[in-house]
């Protein structure tokens, strides 16, 4: 899908986060977004969800300005076009991985058990779909939260720091499996990341900062 920002602004009181922050992502562009700690990239990638709120600009997706939508039509337009990676995974406690991989596609009332299982499979957890969360480590943790990030096929992926908790190895399979999973279906990618060497593989790399955002 077509991602389109301009001039966004956040801020919280007199504190400014960003400001005049624009960018356009094309449909299956895959966008790296670099930035200090604390510079605002996990509030610009939850703004494109529709997850959080901002204090001036527009935030577009193939036409529809989800600036304009309220919160019950934002939620319904989120649930089938994007999948989201959160920093801090936010995978259920009480659901195993399977139920946690299939949550986007039961939402869409599209249940598909196959499905999961292969997506947990992509993403190197094949047999561990009855277990709980606790019983994963933060690696494994955070590959259940991509699976599920990608089981509906979303035209839009947004992912904070989805490499942050791995090894090396295991970093490059999980971007191999973002990379091929968004790239299998069209997807436009939006990444967050301080690995150089994940940022290295997008097609653009734009460094946030107060004042803006550039290459
Ligand atoms: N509820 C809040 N009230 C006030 N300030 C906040 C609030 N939430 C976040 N901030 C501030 O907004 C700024 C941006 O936070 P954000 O989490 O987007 O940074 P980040 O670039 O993702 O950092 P990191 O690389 O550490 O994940 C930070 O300076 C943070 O302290
Ligand atoms: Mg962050």
């Amino acid at each position: 899908m077509t991602l389109h920002v301009e001039g966004l602004a956040k801020r919280y009181g007199d504190a400014t986060v960003f400001a005049d922050v624009s960018l356009d992502v094309a449909p299956g562009e895959f966008v790296a977004i670099v930035g200090e700690s604390g510079v605002g990239k996990s509030t610009l990638l939850n703004c494109m969800a529709g997850l959080d709120h901002w204090d001036a600009g527009r935030i577009v997706h193939d036409g529809t300005d989800i600036g304009a939508l309220d919160a019950e039509a934002c939620a319904l337009w989120r649930r089938s076009h994007v999948g989201f990676v959160f920093q801090a995974f936010h995978v259920l406690p009480h659901l195993d991985v399977a139920q946690n991989v299939a949550l986007p596609l039961m939402l869409l009332k599209q249940r598909d058990d196959a499905r999961v299982a292969r997506m947990l499979e992509v993403v190197g957890l094949a047999g561990f779909g009855a277990r709980l969360p606790q019983q994963l480590s933060g690696g494994q943790l955070q590959r259940v939260a991509i699976a599920r990030a990608l089981v509906h096929r979303p035209a839009l992926l947004l992912a904070d720091e989805p490499t942050g908790n791995l090894d090396p190895t295991t970093a490059a399979k999980v971007m191999d499996v973002l990379l091929a999973q968004t790239r299998e279906h069209g997807a436009s990618l939006v990444l967050v990341t301080h690995s150089e060497t994940a940022a290295a593989r997008a097609d653009r790399v734009l460094h946030l900062r107060a004042d803006g955002i550039g290459e």
